[in-house]
C-alpha cells in the first residue's frame, strides 16, 4: 500500500510538467507567427556549434560554427545525408553522438580534444524527443575553447614566473655586483702590467667574459621581471625604426637589406612603446644572427578584422594588427620550431635562449599572440596585437 501512495504523485507530477510545457510552445508559435523558418535561423545564428541528427543517422542541422570548429568545409547539401559520412576525420565527434542513442548519463559541459584541428571544446549532448517521448535524434552543442585555454596557461605562467622570478632577480642581482668588480679589476690589473704584454690577452678574455656573463644576467633579469605595462599611443612606424637602429649596435648588420612595409590603415597601436622595441630587437637580432650578415629583411605590418575565436563573449572583436619579421636564412627545424620560445632554448654557442621567451612574454601582456613558421630562405614570425581603446590601467605579468 505504501508504494502505491508514493508512486502516484510521481506519475501525476510527470504529466503535469510535460503537457503545459508543449502547450505554450504551440500556443507561442500559433499566436508570433513562429514557423519551423524561425527555429532554423535560430539555431543557424547561435554562436556555439549545432549539429543535430535523427534517430537514423542522418545530419538534422549543423550550422556554420560547428563546421569552422570541427575543421570541415561547410557544404549546403549536408543536410539529410549520413553523419558518419559528413564527419569523417572526427571519429570522437561521431561516437559522442552515437552515445545519445545508448547511453542513460548524457555528458554536460564536458570537455575533449579535437584530433583534426588540435581545438579544444567544450560540449553538451541533449536528446531529441517527440511529442509521445519517442527519441528522435540528439543534439550537440559545443564551443571552442581553446582560446580559454591559451589563457588558462598564460595565467599559470604567470603565477609560476612570480615565484621563479623573485629567486632569479635576487640571484642575478647578487652576481651582478662581483661580476662588474671583477671586470673592473682586470681593467685595473691591465693598466698596472702595462708592460706584460703576455698577460693582456688573457686579461682581455676575462673582461670579455665578465661582460657576456652581464649580458645573460640583464636578459635573466628582463625575462623574470614582471611587466608593468606603460600603455601610451604607439606609432609602430616610429618603434619599428628605432628597433633597427638598436638591433645595428647590438651587432653588426653588414649588408643585409631591411625592407619596412606598413599598410596606411594601421592604426597608432595602445601599447608600452620600451616593450615593443625590446620585442622588435629581439627579432631582428635573432634574424641578423640567422643571416650572418648578409641577406634580407622584411617588416610588414597591416590592419585586420578580429577573429571569431578572440569573440570570448565581447561583441564584435577588435580589428588587430598583424606584424610580419621575415628573413631569408637557413630557416629552424621543425623540431627547434616547437622550442623556439621555450626560456633558455638556444642553438648558439654563445645565445641565452632567452631572447624569444621575453618576446613572447610582451606580446602576451599586450593580450597578443605570435606565431613562427619556417622553411628553408624563408622564416616569418607574426605578431598580431590587438587594437583597443586605452583603459589607462597597467598590467603586471
Ligand atoms: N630568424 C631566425 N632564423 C633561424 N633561427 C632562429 C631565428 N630566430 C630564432 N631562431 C632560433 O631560435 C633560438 C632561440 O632564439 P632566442 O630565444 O632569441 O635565443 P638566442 O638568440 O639567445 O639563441 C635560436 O637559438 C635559433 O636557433
Ligand atoms: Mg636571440
Amino acid at each position: 500500500m505504501d508504494t502505491q501512495k508514493s508512486d502516484m504523485p510521481m506519475a501525476r507530477r510527470n504529466r503535469v510538467i510535460s503537457k503545459p510545457a508543449r502547450t505554450t510552445l504551440d500556443a507561442a508559435r500559433s499566436a508570433d507567427g513562429l514557423n519551423d523558418r524561425f527555429f532554423r535561423q535560430m539555431v543557424f545564428n547561435l554562436r556555439n556549434g549545432v549539429l543535430a541528427i535523427t534517430r537514423d543517422g542522418r545530419i538534422a542541422a549543423m550550422n556554420e560554427n560547428a563546421y569552422r570548429v570541427l575543421g570541415l568545409p561547410p557544404r549546403s547539401g549536408d543536410l539529410g545525408r549520413p553523419f558518419s559520412e559528413v564527419l569523417q576525420g572526427c571519429p570522437e565527434v561521431t561516437r559522442i553522438l552515437l552515445s545519445a542513442f545508448d547511453s542513460d548519463d548524457l555528458p554536460n559541459r564536458a570537455e575533449m580534444r579535437l584530433r583534426k584541428t588540435g581545438k579544444a571544446i567544450g560540449y553538451t549532448l541533449s536528446r531529441i524527443h517527440d511529442d509521445d517521448g519517442k527519441q528522435i535524434g540528439a543534439t550537440l552543442f559545443f564551443k571552442d575553447l581553446t582560446r580559454v585555454e591559451q589563457l588558462e596557461e598564460r595565467e599559470r605562467l604567470r603565477d609560476r614566473l612570480a615565484t621563479l622570478g623573485e629567486m632569479a632577480a635576487a640571484i642575478a642581482h647578487e652576481v651582478k655586483n662581483p661580476l662588474a668588480s671583477i671586470e673592473v679589476m682586470a681593467g685595473m690589473l691591465k693598466r698596472q702590467l702595462r708592460d706584460r704584454t703576455d698577460a693582456h690577452e688573457t686579461l682581455n678574455d676575462i673582461i670579455k667574459e665578465c661582460k657576456m656573463a652581464n649580458a645573460i644576467v640583464v636578459e635573466v633579469l628582463e625575462f623574470v621581471r614582471p611587466i608593468q605595462l606603460q600603455v601610451d599611443g604607439v606609432s609602430l612606424v616610429e618603434v619599428i625604426k628605432e628597433s633597427i637602429t638598436a638591433a645595428e649596435s647590438k651587432m653588426p648588420r653588414g649588408t643585409i637589406q631591411i625592407d619596412t612595409i606598413i599598410d596606411p590603415d594601421v592604426p597608432e597601436l595602445q601599447a608600452d612603446e620600451h616593450q615593443l622595441r625590446q620585442l622588435f630587437i629581439n627579432l631582428l637580432t635573432n634574424a641578423f644572427d640567422a643571416l650572418g650578415g648578409k641577406g634580407r629583411i622584411e617588416m610588414r605590418a597591416r590592419l585586420e578584422a578580429g577573429d571569431e575565436d578572440q569573440l570570448m563573449g565581447v561583441d564584435p572583436p577588435a580589428p588587430q594588427v598583424v606584424i610580419d619579421i621575415r628573413d631569408n636564412g637557413p630557416g629552424i627545424s621543425a623540431d627547434d620550431l616547437e622550442r623556439v620560445f621555450s626560456p633558455f632554448f638556444t642553438t648558439k654557442p654563445q645565445g641565452t635562449g632567452l631572447g624569444l621567451a621575453i618576446v613572447r612574454k610582451v606580446v602576451d601582456a599586450h593580450d597578443g599572440r605570435i606565431n613562427a613558421t619556417s622553411a628553408p630562405g624563408r622564416t616569418t614570425f607574426s605578431v598580431t596585437l590587438p587594437v583597443v581603446p586605452s583603459t589607462g590601467s597597467n598590467q603586471g605579468v
